[in-house]
């Protein structure tokens, strides 16, 4: 830690302790739902990236608990939303990622709908002697973009995504995001372990030196995950002067100057974290950035969805630091996974009690408050027989 960072975190000794929460909101069947309807649906979700979806008829789906949404480059260019159901019998329509090159049909009975969701054609129509075809285009939901990414928000009316991430736009301009194209398909991972504790674990930097011995023998911390701007926190690592012992951590460090001469200098040894309430990270390192989007998967189990972004017509050397950069990263990863196994497993014991939290858990400490106020049981210690 640096003496600035330590000055910061010692300057307040009067705050009280703070607590983590209760470990049974990390284990509770009946959460899953509640977590989804209050907390997930009525945030700003991303689907894509816009150049996932550069040709008309192009789509992503999203799957978050229930509900199934997609996203469709228009023959105009607009980017469409919808619910991934079909109108007649709600059978599901789209799967993944793909093309509808004229239509969007339902591989059911067939009604197809156009690119702007309305519905054009109904196998046997005369079988339908009433259907009103104009009241039966696909459910429109609400879609927005930010930094290159396509967010849909599914209920409730959060501001657009641009109030948030639009006051970053200036900080992360040299990336040229928007520019960006999918370096591999969006994927979805199954850990084991609560969506919360994925989070909690991405929303302090607090486990980064013990943790991350990789990162850390690379890059200094500045466990300053505090919110950049409301709903967004940043955390920055700079780039060590000495060089890692590790062969691949050491490369990069000696070609990432040179592989991303696009960006000014004091940027080409920084990553930058970035976390949004109340399940989005999107990592900005100099060669590429990323998104994942953690989603309850059920008690125990998460979702981790994302990939990579890059900017096109990349030479040798920004390769070689993509492939090393992506190999940092995946060992971060793994280790990530593996502390939140062991902290799933812990959380089980009837022995433990919420621990104290250090100031460099603050911003974690926001999204509990988020957790506490949209289901206010989270303040109880034990599990509630119901929930209101
Ligand atoms: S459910 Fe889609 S056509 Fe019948
Ligand atoms: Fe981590």
């Amino acid at each position: 830690m640096n003496s600035v960072s330590a000055a910061k975190l010692d300057s307040n000794p009067s705050t009280p302790q703070r607590h983590a929460l209760p470990a049974w909101v990390y284990g509770h069947p009946d959460l899953t739902r509640l977590e989804i309807e209050r907390v997930i649906l009525p945030s700003w979700q991303i689907v894509c990236h816009v150049n996932s979806i550069p040709r008309p008829g192009d789509y992503e789906t999203l799957e978050v608990g229930p509900e199934s949404v997609f996203v469709l480059r228009d023959k105009d260019g607009s980017i469409r939303a919808f619910h991934n159901v079909c109108r007649h019998r709600g059978a599901r329509i789209l799967d993944g990622a793909g093309n509808c090159p004229a239509t969007i049909t339902c591989p059911y009975h067939g009604w197809s709908y156009r690119q702007d969701g309305s519905l054009i054609g109904v196998p046997m129509r005369d079988s339908f002697p009433d259907l009103d075809r104009a009241e039966h285009g696909l459910r429109p939901v609400r879609v927005d973009t930010a930094l290159g990414f396509v967010f849909v928000c599914l209920s409730g009316d959060p501001p657009p995504v641009a109030k948030t991430w639009g006051k970053l736009a200036e900080e992360l301009a040299p990336y040229r995001c928007e520019e960006m194209i999918p370096l591999g398909p969006i994927t979805s991972d199954v850990w084991n372990v609560d969506w919360k504790i994925a989070m909690d674990n991405y929303l302090e930097s607090y486990h980064v030196p013990i943790g991350h011995p990789g990162l850390y023998r690379m890059f200094t911390p500045d466990y300053e995950d505090q919110a950049a701007v409301p709903g967004v926190a940043r955390g920055l690592s700079w780039m060590r002067e000495q060089p890692s012992s590790r062969w691949s951590e050491r490369l990069y460090q000696s070609i990432i100057g040179k592989a991303v001469a696009h960006l000014p200098e004091k940027l080409r040894g920084c990553w930058r974290f970035y976390s949004a309430l109340p399940n989005l990270g999107i990592d900005v390192f100099p060669d590429q950035i990323d998104f994942f989007q953690l989603l309850p998967g059920g008690p125990g189990k998460c979702i981790v969805r994302g990939t990579t972004f890059g900017l096109p017509n990349a030479g040798r050397e920004l390769l070689a630091a993509r492939f090393l950069s992506n190999r940092i990263n995946t060992q971060v990863n793994n280790e990530d996974k593996w502390l939140c196994a062991r902290v799933q497993r812990g959380l089980a014991s009837s022995s433990y009690k919420p621990g104290p939290l250090s100031n460099i858990e603050g911003w974690m400490y926001e999204f509990h408050n988020l957790l506490r106020e949209k289901i206010p049981e989270f303040r109880l210690a034990q599990a509630p027989k119901q929930f209101a």
